[in-house]
């Protein structure tokens, strides 16, 4: 029998399961999708049940096919932010409130009138944000009291999933680092912020490091699944540090970062020190390898270009979309793109700003109008990445996603960033870096940076090239968000 471990993500569209021989080779994976629920605008919700049902149905999909093959730990990643509250029965009292949510704009303000702004940044890494757990805690609190009174534990999304595998409720720094409440320096919970909202500090689970043991699969979910009794479960990572750990990106190595360019763009940059931008433009959280990340987000990447696809030219494919680019020039010729479509996180952390397509003239084509929009992407990412190497500089990016396929787009992007792009030979995702955890939580490899050893992450190297007309450009994307917001 070949040993293996399993890696699961819980994402927000689906999970996804893989299982992996500790030479890093995928043997076989599964996903499964579940629904979204939107019961009002600016509202998103999962059915925890859901989640629990579709996971369960995967890891049995994984294990039909491992003739052969022995399972030796189970790792966890997943969506960040989401609050599953649990009454003393260990059920859940509501449907999850997922990350993307925006109802909590009362308790923000709460939190920002209780304890200083500046304070809270110093001790949690970011400001109080709308889709992290703790404002859903609160506006739980307010908005339904009687579910708040039943309330034993709330857990993140993916460490609900390994409590109902193991019966165990912890959390790991990663994930614990986007609820708005765990003091990074400590990388335990501020219970100092705690009291003065006057929150219960128990609500919260244990912190315990990434790769150590959550549990062990309780045994009739291993007979259901196919899973060995006891089997280890670890902790895990939160999607974008669970992922930059399959790309190979640890705190041991500070000058290689992580673009993806999927229907968001993320910029994921590993630091060594607990230091946030001090006006919280982008987010600081735990790596789970004991160091910390930054990370610059875009909120609509990929979604402007599909955005203007499904909108203008829906028969086009998005190759095609991308030679169109080609026939136009760096700069699109004078037109600017503001891709704020589902609002902005980094740097303005606007959920109200709006997009902008501006100076069109008659001269202007498609081909122009979709160069402006791969632009103004790279430009939004371009100021992102100018917080994040004011505190920790960057030198290479891995770009992944589907948006770093379309080699114009890419070029674009190393040009604006000034940045060198790699693309990674293999990119799997958060679900191959919480299995790369559960292999070093089993001590199948002693570290993870020897984990990281059997990864195989260098690809092509795209230089950026110097064009004044982006430097030209981006001055001007940068006075548009200021000068349309008197608009608004
Ligand atoms: C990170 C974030 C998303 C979620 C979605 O801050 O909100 O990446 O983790 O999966």
């Amino acid at each position: 029998m070949t040993d293996i471990v399993v890696g699961l993500d819980l994402g927000t569209g689906g999970v996804r399961a893989i299982a992996v021989d500790l030479q890093g080779q995928i043997i076989t994976q599964a996903a499964r999708s579940y629904p979204l629920l939107t019961p009002h605008p600016g509202w998103t919700e999962q059915n925890s049940s859901d989640w629990v049902e579709a996971s369960l149905a995967v890891l049995s999909d994984v294990t039909q096919q491992l003739n052969g093959y022995q399972a030796i730990a189970l790792g966890l990643s997943g969506q960040m932010h989401g609050m599953v509250p649990l009454d003393a029965e260990g059920q859940a009292i509501r449907p999850a409130i997922l990350w993307n949510d925006q109802r909590t704009g009362e308790a923000v303000a709460l939190i920002e009138n209780t304890i200083p702004r500046q304070e809270f940044i110093q001790r949690t890494g970011n400001p109080a944000i709308t889709g992290f757990q703790l404002p859903k805690l609160l506006w739980l609190q307010a908005k339904e009291p009687q579910a708040y009174t039943r309330l034993w534990k709330i857990l993140l999304p993916k460490d609900y999933l390994g409590y109902v595998l193991t019966g165990e409720p912890v959390t790991e720094p990663s994930d614990a680092s986007g609820v708005g409440c765990l003091n990074l320096a400590k990388r335990l919970w501020d219970t100092d912020i705690l009291h003065a909202l006057n929150i219960n500090p128990a609500f919260f689970p244990p912190v315990i490091e990434s790769n150590a043991i959550a549990g062990r699969l309780k045994s009739e979910i291993a007979v259901r699944v196919g899973l060995p009794v006891g089997l280890p479960v670890i902790a895990g990572g939160g999607d974008n540090a669970a992922a930059a750990i399959g790309l190979g990106i640890s705190s041991s190595n500070l000058n290689l970062g992580s673009l993806s360019v999927g229907t968001s763009g993320v910029i994921f940059a590993p630091c060594a020190q607990p230091i946030p931008d001090p006006q919280g433009r982008v987010h600081l959280f735990c790596h789970v390898d004991g160091g910390y990340h930054l990370l610059g987000v875009t909120l609509a990447a990929g979604g402007s270009v599909r955005w203007y696809r499904d909108t203008f030219v829906p028969h086009i494919s998005y190759t095609d979309l991308m030679d169109l680019a080609e026939r136009s020039l760096p700069g699109a010729r004078g037109l600017l793109f503001l891709p704020h479509l589902s609002g902005e996180r980094s740097p303005h952390l606007d959920p109200n700003t709006r997009g902008a397509l501006v100076n069109l003239s008659l001269a202007h084509t498609q081909a122009d109008i979709i160069r402006a929009v791969l632009e103004g992407v790279a430009f939004s990412l371009r100021e992102a990445l100018e917080v994040i190497s004011a505190i920790t500089p960057i030198h290479q990016l891995l770009a992944t996603g589907g948006g770093a396929r379309s080699k114009i787009w890419l070029q674009i992007l190393a040009d604006v960033l000034q940045t060198e792009l790699i693309a990674p030979k293999a990119e799997e995702g958060a679900a191959y870096g919480a299995a790369i955890l559960a292999m070093v939580g089993v001590s199948a490899y002693p570290s993870l940076d020897a984990a990281l050893k059997i990864l195989a992450r260098n690809g092509h190297v795209l230089q950026p090239q110097a064009n004044p007309l982006y430097e030209a450009g981006f001055r001007r994307y940068k006075l548009l968000y200021d000068t349309l917001k008197v608009v608004r």
